[in-house]
C-alpha cells in the first residue's frame, strides 16, 4: 500500500488544473447500460473508482477502453446482468447500475453495497424508487434481484434528498413505458449534468435544476457522447489549502457556480476570491478565522467538504462549529487530525474546533477519500513531517493529488509501505 509523507510549512501557489468529476462521471458510466452501442465520454478521471466502475462494467459485457482521460465504453454485448459483491463492496457507487440493468434487460442481480467508512449508508430509496416504477426487486444472500421486469411510468416521493437514488430512477424511468414524476429529487450537478447527457441521448426529462422532475419513457436511447463537468469537490480542496497554508492558487477549467457554497466559507475565514468564468483565485490570509459550516444538500456546503473545514478549522483563530446533517457519523478524520494537535471536541454530528497556533506533523491514517484529504491539508501546514497510510482512499476520488500538490510548492513524496 502507498503512504504520502509531507513536510509541512510551505505556502501553495500557482496554477492547477482540475480533473473531471468522479461523482458526474460514474453516474454517465452507468448510464452506458441504458442503450448498445459505442459511448464516448471525455475529461474522466484517472481514479480508483473510474477504473472499479469500468471492471463492473466489463463484468456485465462492456468494453471499456481508457486513453488518458478519454473512456470509450462499448455496450453493445453488454448482455450480462450480475454485479458481484467483490467489485460492489469496494465502491458504492456500482449500485448504479440496477436500474439501467432493469430499463434495458428487465432483470438484475447485484449486490448489496454494504456500508463504508463511516457507517451504514441504506440504500432504501434506490428500491422503493424502482418498486415504484414496476420492478418487484427481491434481497437475497446480499443481492438484490429482479428477473421479468417491464418498467412503467409511476410516481415517486424521496423523503430524504438522495444524489444517488435520484440518478438510479432517473435512468431508469427513461426507458419506462408512461410518464414518471419524481418529487424532491437532489439538484446536485452531477444529476442536473446525467439529466442532459440523457436528454441529448434522446430522453424525454423535464424539470431539471428543480425538485421536481418529469419523464416520459421513450423506446430507445442513442449512444451517449459527452464531456464530463470539472470536480467541484476537487476545485473546493485545493482552495482550502490555499486558505490554509496562506498562498495563492488559480483553479483551472472550473464552474465557479458548482462550489459557490465552498467559496463562499472560504471568503468568510478571509480568503480573497476572485471569479472568473472558468478559473478562480483564492489567496489566503495569514491566518484562516474561524467560520461555522452546517453541511446541506446542493446548493447548500457540500458534505464532502465537511472533513477539508475542519482541517481549516483546526488552525484557525478562534471557535468553529462544524455540524453534518447528511452523514452524522461522517468524522474519523477527527481522531487523526487530533493526533496532529488539532482540538476538536465531537458531540453526536457536531464537531466544536477550537483553533491552535501549529499543528505537528505525525503518522496518521487514511479511513475514507474526503478524510485523506482533511489529512494532507493539515499536513501542509504541520511542522515537522506528516506519514499518511493507506493513501488508496485519496486515489479513489483525486487525480494525482500529490503531484498536483508538488507543482503548487508542496514538498509531498509517495512512497511503498
Ligand atoms: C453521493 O453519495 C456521493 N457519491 C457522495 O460522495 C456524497 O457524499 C453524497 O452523494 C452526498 O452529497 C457519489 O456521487 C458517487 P445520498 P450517495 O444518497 O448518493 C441517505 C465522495 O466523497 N439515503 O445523496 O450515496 C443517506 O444515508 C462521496 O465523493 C437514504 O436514507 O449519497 C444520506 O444521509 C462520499 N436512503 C443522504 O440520504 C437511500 O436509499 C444523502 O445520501 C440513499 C441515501
Amino acid at each position: 500500500m502507498d503512504a504520502l509523507v509531507i513536510h509541512g510549512g510551505r505556502k501553495l501557489n500557482g496554477r492547477v488544473a482540475i480533473s473531471g468529476a468522479k461523482n458526474a462521471a460514474l453516474p454517465v458510466m452507468a448510464a452506458t447500460l441504458l442503450m448498445p452501442g459505442v459511448h464516448r465520454l471525455r475529461n474522466v478521471p484517472q481514479l480508483l473508482d473510474t477504473h472499479t466502475f469500468a471492471k463492473v462494467l466489463e463484468v456485465l459485457g462492456a468494453k471499456v477502453r481508457f486513453d488518458k482521460n478519454e473512456c470509450v465504453i462499448d455496450t453493445t454485448q453488454a448482455d450480462k446482468v450480475e454485479a458481484p459483491y467483490d467489485l460492489v463492496r469496494t465502491m458504492r457507487a456500482s449500485i448504479y447500475v440496477l436500474g439501467p440493468l432493469l430499463a434495458r434487460l428487465g432483470a438484475a442481480r447485484v449486490s448489496l453495497p454494504g456500508g463504508c467508512a463511516w457507517g451504514p449508508r441504506p440504500v432504501n430509496l434506490h428500491l422503493t424508487g424502482l418498486a415504484a416504477l414496476g420492478a418487484q426487486l427481491d434481497i437475497d444472500h446480499g443481492y438484490i434481484t429482479g428477473q421479468n421486469v417491464k418498467l412503467h411510468g409511476g410516481n415517486f416521493h424521496f423523503d430524504v434528498v438522495s444524489v444517488g437514488a435520484t440518478a438510479q430512477v432517473m435512468m431508469a424511468a427513461t426507458l419506462a413505458e408512461g410518464t414518471t414524476v419524481l418529487e424532491n429529487v437532489a439538484v446536485e450537478p452531477d444529476i442536473t449534468v446525467l439529466g442532459d447527457v440523457l436528454n441529448a441521448c434522446g430522453a424525454r426529462i423535464e424539470g431539471l435544476n428543480t425538485r421536481r422532475l418529469t419523464i416520459h419513457g421513450v423506446k430507445s436511447l442513442q449512444p451517449i457522447d459527452t464531456t464530463i463537468i470539472p470536480d467541484r469537490i476537487e476545485a473546493a480542496t485545493f482552495a482550502a489549502a490555499a486558505a490554509m497554508t496562506g498562498g495563492s492558487i488559480t483553479l483551472e477549467r472550473v464552474i465557479p457556480a458548482h462550489f459557490e457554497a465552498a467559496l463562499a466559507k472560504l471568503e468568510e475565514t478571509g480568503c480573497v476570491v476572485v471569479r472568473e468564468s472558468d478559473e478562480v483565485t483564492i489567496t489566503g490570509p495569514s491566518r484562516p478565522r474561524a467560520a461555522d459550516v452546517t453541511t446541506m444538500v446542493y446548493p447548500g456546503f457540500p458534505t464532502d467538504m465537511q472533513a477539508q473545514m475542519i482541517a481549516v478549522a483546526a488552525i484557525a483563530n478562534g471557535t468553529s462549529v462544524i455540524t453534518d446533517t447528511i452523514y452524522v457519523d461522517r468524522f474519523t478524520h477527527v481522531p487523526e487530525l487530533s493526533r496532529m494537535g488539532a482540538n476538536i471536541e465531537l458531540k453526536g454530528n457536531v464537531a466544536i474546533v477550537r483553533g491552535v497556533d501549529r499543528l505537528s506533523g505525525a503518522p496518521v491514517m487514511a479511513t475514507d477519500l474526503r478524510a485523506s484529504a482533511a489529512l494532507a491539508l493539515a499536513a501542509l501546514v504541520a511542522e515537522g513531517e506528516t506519514h499518511i497510510s493507506r493513501i488508496y482512499h485519496l486515489d479513489r476520488g483525486y487525480e494525482a493529488f500529490d503531484a498536483k500538490l508538488t507543482a503548487l510548492g508542496a514538498r509531498v513524496e509517495r512512497v511503498r509501505e
